[in-house]
């Protein structure tokens, strides 16, 4: 005789994305600890030395979406890195409830916590947390779960990005291969990529972003150019205006942006993955405007995807207030009243005061990936 089990963690063959295989994850907890209330994972970012909320699972009514902190500012967690070590706080009232954006992310408003480093190949990867709203919930006698539990956990995250870091690194290969030939420097990449977040984390709420949404935006965004590299250098290189002509040659960079990422996408075989979609919107649709006016399908408003719309705006304010071989650098204030005139017509309105609102960020990013040459 045998039976079919029901497997409680089958949502784990799926193909879904993180977010989905965490509450399910999340879910199989309850089931024996129903005080866990809560699970998170943050990544953390070694060049900027930024940990930033990724996937979460909990209650409805706590969400902790978007946030992002130095990980120098947080003692605790550092020392959990340092260490390599879960740790347990049975009392969080010990750190005080004021809600600092590191405290944000470790989860503000809990009792007690479970703090896991992930590491991989000996990198920070990130933290996963274990929340509970009442104090003393993570017992020695469960912390053996949790440990098992938290290194499954990592593994899903591990998985999850595995995909995505290779097609970036490949892409990040084949992007530095295309600056030797001088259009676009890695500062022009990093900040479009900062500014495209800034305008997604802000209108997340409004568009139904979720916090994957927004770090793929940020990931993908430095992509949209990459058909410039099937561009003649005569035509990508001119030190002036282009004519007609060339300018008709120079646009086809989206369509052949969209045919190498789509290549690309099928050579490691993502094509159904739930991020290819925005990869390849961006590419393909970051010269669109809302009057349908751009290039090149002349979609309008809504129909031209939300990411593109978001690349666009960033990629714009970049090229603006960048130095190219045909224009000089605009100041902040010109390159800003250009797109707050041209919102509507050209661009959207909300990506637009998304990223006005945001000046403070906008001014930081421009001196930290200040520029050395033509951008
Ligand atoms: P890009 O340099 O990355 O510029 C991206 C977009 O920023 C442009 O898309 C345009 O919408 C905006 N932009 C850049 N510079 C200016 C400017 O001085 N004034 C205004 N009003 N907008 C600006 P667009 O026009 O579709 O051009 C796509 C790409 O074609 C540009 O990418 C650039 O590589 C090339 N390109 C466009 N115009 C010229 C030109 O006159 N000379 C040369 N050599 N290349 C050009
Ligand atoms: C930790 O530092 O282990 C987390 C404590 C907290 O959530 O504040
Ligand atoms: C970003 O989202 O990358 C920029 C946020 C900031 O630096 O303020
Ligand atoms: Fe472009
Ligand atoms: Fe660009």
């Amino acid at each position: 005789m045998f039976y079919f089990h029901q497997d409680a963690l089958s949502k784990l063959n799926e193909d879904a994305p993180l977010t989905d295989k965490l509450a399910g994850v999340h879910g199989f907890v309850r089931k024996h600890m129903p005080f866990v209330a809560r699970i998170a994972v943050a990544l953390y970012d070694a060049s900027t030395d930024t940990l930033k909320t990724f996937a979460h699972s909990g209650d409805g009514d706590n969400p902790l979406p978007f946030y992002e902190a130095r990980l120098g500012d947080s003692a605790s967690l550092r020392e959990i890195a340092e260490r390599g070590q879960p740790r347990v706080v049975n009392d969080i009232d010990f750190y005080g409830r004021t809600a600092t954006h590191s405290q944000q992310i470790r989860g503000g408003g809990f009792g007690s916590s479970y703090t896991l480093p992930i590491f991989h190949n000996g990198d920070l990867l990130g933290f996963l947390f274990f929340n509970a709203y009442e104090k003393d919930a993570f017992t020695e006698a469960s912390l053996h779960f949790f440990d098992l539990l938290g290194h499954l956990l990592a593994l899903l995250v591990i998985d999850g990005l595995a995909t995505p870091k290779a097609l970036m690194a490949t892409v990040r290969t084949v992007t530095g291969l295309a600056q030797h030939r001088d259009f676009e420097t890695g500062a022009h990449l990093d900040r479009m990529a900062h500014y495209a977040r800034i305008i997604a984390r802000e209108i997340a709420p409004k568009y139904g972003l979720s916090d994957a949404d927004v770090e793929q935006i940020f990931l993908y965004s430095p992509l949209h150019d990459i058909g410039k590299i099937a561009i003649p250098d005569d035509i990508l290189l001119k030190a002036g205006k282009l004519t007609a002509a060339e300018f008709e040659v120079m646009k086809t960079h989206a369509v052949k942006g969209f045919e190498i990422i789509d290549d690309m996408l099928s050579n490691f075989r993502l094509d159904g993955a739930s991020d290819s979609g925005v990869l390849r919107n961006i590419a393909l649709y970051h010269h669109e405007t809302m009057d349908g006016s751009g290039y090149p399908s002349g979609r309008k408003g809504a129909d031209i995807p939300i990411e593109a719309r978001i690349a666009g705006v960033a990629d714009v304010f970049d090229a603006l207030t960048s130095r190219r071989p045909y224009k000089q650098a605009w100041p902040v204030d010109e390159a800003f009243q250009f797109l707050i005139e041209n919102a509507d017509t050209r661009f959207d309105r909300d990506c637009v005061a998304a990223l006005v609102k945001h000046r403070a960020d906008v001014e930081r990013i421009q001196t930290q990936f200040g520029e050395d040459r033509v951008g």
